[in-house]
């Protein structure tokens, strides 16, 4: 009741007051990861960034006073953080103290999840065997597999990004999600490329506008895709307005973003996060996401 209450309360001031003040923090704990995946730039083998337990607190506190009261963990592989005997268990117990609604932990699935205690853990999966495997390595899709078997989590679900090498996968991906009973969910992105060069993993107009068409279609026969209609159809273009300042970013060297941190690098133009547009859905009050968001974030 008391989120509710905030929830309104922080509509009511950003949507009519014109107030900028985020309600979720994707918090990078670090860049230290035990993949190179093909479209990832956020992993360092040679130098990583650790940010230590207090680095973090002070972090999660900064972001709650901003407003945010949702925290995505990100790496960055998240359940390889540790800091003497403190894990990522510790943050999520951490964030919960100062008053955060509810954690997020986006992990690539190559570590046991039975003990994590995130509310909601998100799977990063590619495509089916051959296609994940192609992205993120080879045996990382059949150990994805048996985690996400093991888990026994109650809100696992996983988050597909969709490039010119996978996008053959997607219906496929769709339909493995459907049948596996340890996944609630599947979210659907497309390859944001990091500069404006040219870029061969970028999926050409044309093949997402039909890929998007196609999702809705199996949106619509109720296959458990999280993004919204709405969302969607906002992605076939990417022309609509943005706000992205919904979510403060904290990267790993510390840096911090009021809003999505591409925007200074300028290729929003080519944006493949639904979250882009399933939060101009939230802010045109369409209330199928609404719920979907409630849904998704609290219990
Ligand atoms: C940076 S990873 C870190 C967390 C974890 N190591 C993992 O693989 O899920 C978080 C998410 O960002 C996605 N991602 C990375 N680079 C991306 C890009 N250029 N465009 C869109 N999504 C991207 C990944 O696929 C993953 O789902």
């Amino acid at each position: 009741m008391k989120q509710l209450f905030y929830l309104s309360f922080w509509f009511f001031q950003t949507r009519f007051l014109g107030k900028k003040k985020p309600l979720q923090t994707v918090l990078f704990i670090s860049d230290e990861c035990n993949l190179a995946c093909k479209h990832c730039s956020v992993y360092n083998h040679t130098n990583p960034h650790r940010k230590t337990f207090e680095e973090i607190k002070e972090e999660l506190i900064y972001s709650y006073r901003l407003g945010s009261r949702f925290v995505d963990f990100e790496g960055g592989e998240p359940l390889m953080w540790k800091d003497g005997e403190k894990n990522t268990n510790d943050l999520i117990d951490l964030a919960k103290e100062i008053g955060f609604f509810s954690t997020t932990i986006t992990t690539n699935g190559q570590f046991p999840l039975t003990a994590c205690k995130a509310d909601s853990i998100w799977v990063s999966l590619d495509g089916l065997k051959p296609y994940h495997d192609e992205i993120r390595g080879k045996g990382v899709f059949d150990k994805l597999c048996k985690h996400i078997a093991e888990s026994n989590h109650k809100a696992l679900s996983v988050n597909m990004v969709i490039n010119s090498i996978n996008y053959h996968s997607v219906r496929e991906t769709i339909e493995f999600v459907k049948n596996n009973p340890s996944i609630q969910s599947i979210s659907l992105n497309f390859y944001t490329p990091r500069t404006l060069e040219e870029d061969p993993l970028f999926l050409d107009w044309e093949k997402r506008r039909e890929l998007i068409d196609e999702i809705i279609k199996m949106k619509k026969e109720k296959y458990p895709i999280m993004n919204s209609i709405s969302g969607l159809k906002y992605m076939k273009t990417n022309e609509f307005k943005k706000y992205c300042w919904i979510t403060n970013f904290i990267l790993p060297d510390k840096s911090r973003f009021d809003t999505c941190p591409m925007q200074h690098i300028g290729v929003c133009e080519r944006c493949g996060y639904c979250m882009a547009g399933e939060m101009t859905s939230v802010f045109h009050f369409k209330l199928e996401t609404i719920f979907s968001a409630i849904k998704l974030r609290m219990k």
